[in-house]
């Protein structure tokens, strides 16, 4: 068992509460890892737990305007200290989560997030509409987390999430219809600067961010020369990420005080204590969780299990 070392400055083992919404737990998992936290239903036979047990929330993959095909394979790529993605954004669409995934996530109990990504950013204001109303009087739905990582169409494909003046555009239209959920932005760590992203988030209305992202990578296959993603360069992911998600989130809390979702390598209680440690308000498990579903549960009964050191 593990003792929480004393100078943790609160209890994490404690609910959170971020804007309007109370959260149960700190231990997540993170959007893209988990399917749309439904894949774990049949996990477990009875008596043997969940995955879904003691979870703070889940973070539902990215969900978009309409429905997206993702790339073409392959779309995960294991590296000696991490794992190399490219999904794109593969999911139902908006009207098909709504009317049957939200449903089924809301049958489950389970507290959720869900991730939302657009191509412009007016849309991100159109997408928190349309899911505050088809999901109004879904009581576990804590929150939604905006994936600012994504193309901007309209501004030639950049990321909106490098520009802060366009991290706070999306986070303001999505923030006017969603006043009753927790709204987290998701930040891109490969920028100069992540806390001024974080300012603007807060300027546009979010009650926190998320970070980090997956740094860009690529691999090469040695005997074609050729890039191992069909798209050349993906989403670096898993245990290589730990120091530099915990860099960034210590960066935006000395520099900003904004409560910080940490993601990025966690796999551990050791790990989230790291994060605690730097100021983080709760964390999500992502790659870990693709190699043993019960990974988020895991930490979360190691954390409810372990006793604080007296101070
Ligand atoms: C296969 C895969 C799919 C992902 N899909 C999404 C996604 O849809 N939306 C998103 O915001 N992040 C997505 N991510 C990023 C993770 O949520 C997380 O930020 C990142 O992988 C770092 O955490 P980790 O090292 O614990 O995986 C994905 C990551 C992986 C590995």
């Amino acid at each position: 068992m593990t003792t929480l070392p004393s100078w943790l400055a609160f209890d994490p083992r404690g609910p959170l509460r971020l804007g309007p919404r109370v959260f149960p737990g700190r231990i997540w998992t993170a959007s893209g890892c988990f399917g749309y936290g439904l894949d774990g239903a049949d996990l477990g036979a009875p008596g043997c737990g969940s995955p879904f047990d003691g979870l703070g929330a889940v973070v539902t993959k990215t969900v978009t305007p309409e429905a997206r095909c993702g790339n073409p394979p392959p779309r995960l790529w294991e590296t000696a200290h991490g794992a190399l993605n490219s999904i794109g954004l593969e999911n139902v669409g908006l009207s098909r989560f709504a009317d049957e995934v939200v449903p089924a996530l809301e049958a489950r109990g389970v507290p959720f997030v869900i991730s939302l990504a657009a191509t412009r950013p007016e849309e991100f204001g159109n997408l928190a509409r349309r899911l505050a109303a088809a999901a109004d009087g879904a009581v576990h739905w804590h929150g939604v987390e905006l994936n600012l990582s994504c193309p901007n169409v309209a501004e030639g494909g950049v990321d909106f999430g490098r520009d802060p003046a366009t991290v706070e555009r999306c986070v303001a239209a999505a923030r006017e219809h969603l006043p009753a959920r927790a709204l987290l932005a998701k930040l891109t760590p490969n920028v100069g600067s992540i806390a001024r992203l974080a300012t603007a988030a807060a300027r546009g209305g979010a009650d926190g961010v998320t970070a980090i992202n997956t740094l860009i990578g690529m691999d090469v296959d040695l005997s074609t020369g050729a890039p191992v993603l069909p798209r050349r360069r993906g989403g670096y992911s898993g245990p290589a990420l730990l120091p530099v998600a915990l860099a960034r989130v210590d960066e935006i809390v000395q520099e900003t005080g904004l409560p910080v979702v940490g993601v990025g390598g966690i796999a551990t209680l050791e790990d989230v204590l790291k994060f605690f440690a730097v100021g983080a308000v709760a964390v999500q498990i992502g790659t870990a969780q693709m190699s043993d579903p019960f990974a988020a549960a895991a930490v979360a009964a190691a954390l409810a299990a372990a006793e604080r050191q007296a101070r």
